[in-house]
């Protein structure tokens, strides 16, 4: 098995190859996820909630970020390494962004995601310019959930719709090699995703994107209190972890998860 690369992702987009991702925070399921094929491990700033039991991703420091990407970057040999920019650490200039970004690359990130469209176009240009691979997170970004109004499927209406087509253009322009929806319809996903030259990965946004995305502790049924309808306990039935893993990038890989009648949009 060769490492995953930028070039590989892409060809995986445009020939229909489903792209498996997610999240991780550790060494210890970086080797699982990289032993179960998983193409993608994404040290997100869900790690605030997930693993320091906050209430949202906007107090997760770079720090935190850094030291998280270090332990998954030493547990991985094969999947493709994304990191989240935390909040506050892009959004004053582009010159800051850099700075972050090249932190996580150090810690071990081959490519960094950041959340919005529009205003964040200039950063995605200087930072990828300057040789980091951007993945931009759009549609309910959490990092923004205070001014959103809560946790609500964006892109709903003809506007908004419209706005997500022009901000993922937008991004690609700029050039992000990577986007992710969030919580957006199911048919708009596909439509963006048909339109896109970069793979588009999907959480609660429905089949028809090129790959998708799942908390880990919410796919293995360990996030206590309830879950969002577009998360799946693969543990059912499974006797281990190891199984479960399996089971998700085999539902993925046959395009029988997710299913948008249960888990869309
Ligand atoms: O932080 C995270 O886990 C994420 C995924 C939900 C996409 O950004
Ligand atoms: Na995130």
């Amino acid at each position: 098995r060769k490492p995953m690369t930028l070039p590989r992702l892409a060809q995986m987009h445009a020939s229909g190859e489903k792209i498996t991702m997610l999240t991780c925070y550790d060494a210890a399921f970086a080797s699982l996820l990289d032993e179960a094929g998983v193409d993608i491990l994404l040290i997100g700033d869900s790690l605030g909630n997930v693993l320091q039991g906050r209430g949202s991703t906007a107090p997760v420091s770079l720090e935190d970020m850094v030291y998280h990407t270090f332990c998954v970057s030493r547990g991985h040999k094969w999947a493709w390494i994304v990191a989240d920019l935390p909040f506050d650490s892009y959004h004053v200039s582009k010159e800051e962004a850099w700075k972050s970004a090249a932190a996580l690359v150090k810690a071990g990130a081959h490519m960094v995601k950041l959340e919005g469209g529009g205003w964040t176009a200039e950063t995605v240009r200087f930072i990828s310019e300057r040789g980091i691979p951007v993945c931009v997170h759009l549609g309910f970004t959490p990092q923004t959930v205070n001014a959103l109004g809560g946790f609500k499927v964006q892109g709903r209406d003809e506007e908004s719709a419209a706005r997500m087509k022009r901000e993922s253009q937008e991004a690609v322009e700029a050039g992000a090699a990577m986007l992710l929806y969030e919580m957006v319809p199911a048919a708009l996903a596909a439509e963006i995703t048909a339109a896109s030259p970069v793979p588009v990965i999907g959480i609660g946004a429905g089949v028809g994107t090129s790959g998708q995305v799942l908390v880990l502790h919410d796919m293995l049924n360990i996030t206590p209190g309830r879950k969002p309808r577009f998360v799946k306990n693969f543990m059912e039935g499974q006797t281990s972890v190891q199984a479960a893993i399996k089971g998700y990038v085999d539902e993925v890989k046959a395009g029988t998860f997710p299913v948008n009648e249960i888990h869309g949009f």
